[in-house]
């Protein structure tokens, strides 16, 4: 589905090139769940924005469905961290916004709109205005637009980082069934440790910058929301965290993962003004 090949991107700023990532490979099979975790500013980001077309590597390949990316693919959709919704249209508007940028006709893109908002628990709220929503009914809406597109690949940049734990839990266990439910392939970057091992059913681990593989953990545990009070759980959590611990040493002592959901991000020296989130 998404393959990697020896994947390098080099951002050119005003005084030198900034090397992101360095000869990143990995693949991703079709319906799998990839999650990325790695050290602020290794490039985390940068891959996502490769995965869907919107950058193109320096060096390397990037495919998708076998054919390389030279332009953003209909199929792939991005959500990003501050969700990208308009504040003048509605929910239903907002959640259609993908369909009406893809030349969908109207009656077309909001049936399909009102099914997404309907399966992400957002049915009554097809009128209100963006303002109107809570933090999380806001995130399920940016996750609607995702779903009403009905794509094959869907790229997710820290969608939940937002949301308290509790919350954030719940969130979780609808991306699960949303995946189940609907077979895409998922590619989702996160800083919390428990997410990984909650959604991931591979877990690729990135180096300091410029980002490279460091581990990659197969999480075939995962999968119910049970998982999350499972013995086994705990011991993958153990066994990611070990494999954070060396990268983070690395990343010039950003602490770049949660513990329990509590953000303990240190802004890393050395990351400019143009993160691409
Ligand atoms: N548009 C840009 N122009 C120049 N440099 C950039 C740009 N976007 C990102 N970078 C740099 O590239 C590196 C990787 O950035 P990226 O946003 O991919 O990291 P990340 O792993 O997503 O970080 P975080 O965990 O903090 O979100 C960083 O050093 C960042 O400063
Ligand atoms: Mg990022």
């Amino acid at each position: 589905m998404l393959r990697f090949t020896d994947v390098s991107y080099e951002y050119q700023t005003r005084n030198a090139a900034l090397q992101a990532l360095g000869g990143l490979s990995f693949a991703v099979e079709e319906g799998d769940s990839l999650v990325i975790i790695g050290p602020s500013g290794c490039g985390k980001s940068t891959a996502l924005l490769l995965a869907c077309g919107l950058l193109q590597p320096s060096g390397g390949e990037v495919l998708v469905a076998g054919r390389p990316l030279d332009a953003p693919r209909q199929s792939t959709a991005l959500i990003l961290q501050d969700f990208g919704l308009l504040p003048w249209k509605t929910v239903l508007q907002n959640a259609a916004l993908g369909l009406e940028i893809r030349k969908v006709a109207r009656r077309e893109r909001e049936n399909r709109a009102r099914a997404a908002l309907q399966s992400v628990g957002l049915g009554d709220f097809l009128q209100a205005f963006p303002r109107e929503l809570s933090g999380g009914m806001r995130q399920r809406l940016a996750l609607a637009r995702a779903l009403a597109l009905d794509v094959s690949l869907i790229c997710m940049d820290e969608p939940l980082s937002a949301v308290d734990t509790m919350l954030r839990e719940s969130l979780q266990d609808l991306l699960l069934v949303l995946w189940h439910e609907r077979g895409y392939t998922s590619l989702l970057v996160t800083h919390s440790i428990e997410e990984a091992v909650f959604l991931g059913r591979r877990i690729l681990v990135l180096s300091a910058r410029p980002g490279r593989l460091s581990a990659l953990i197969d999480n075939p545990g995962m999968g119910t929301a049970a998982y999350r009070g499972d013995a086994a759980f705990y011991a993958k959590c153990s066994e990611l965290r070990r494999a954070l611990a060396g990268e983070g040493d690395a990343a010039n002592k950003g602490n770049a993962v949660e513990e329990n959901g509590v953000a303990s991000k240190a802004v890393a020296a050395g990351k400019g003004a143009f993160d691409a989130r």
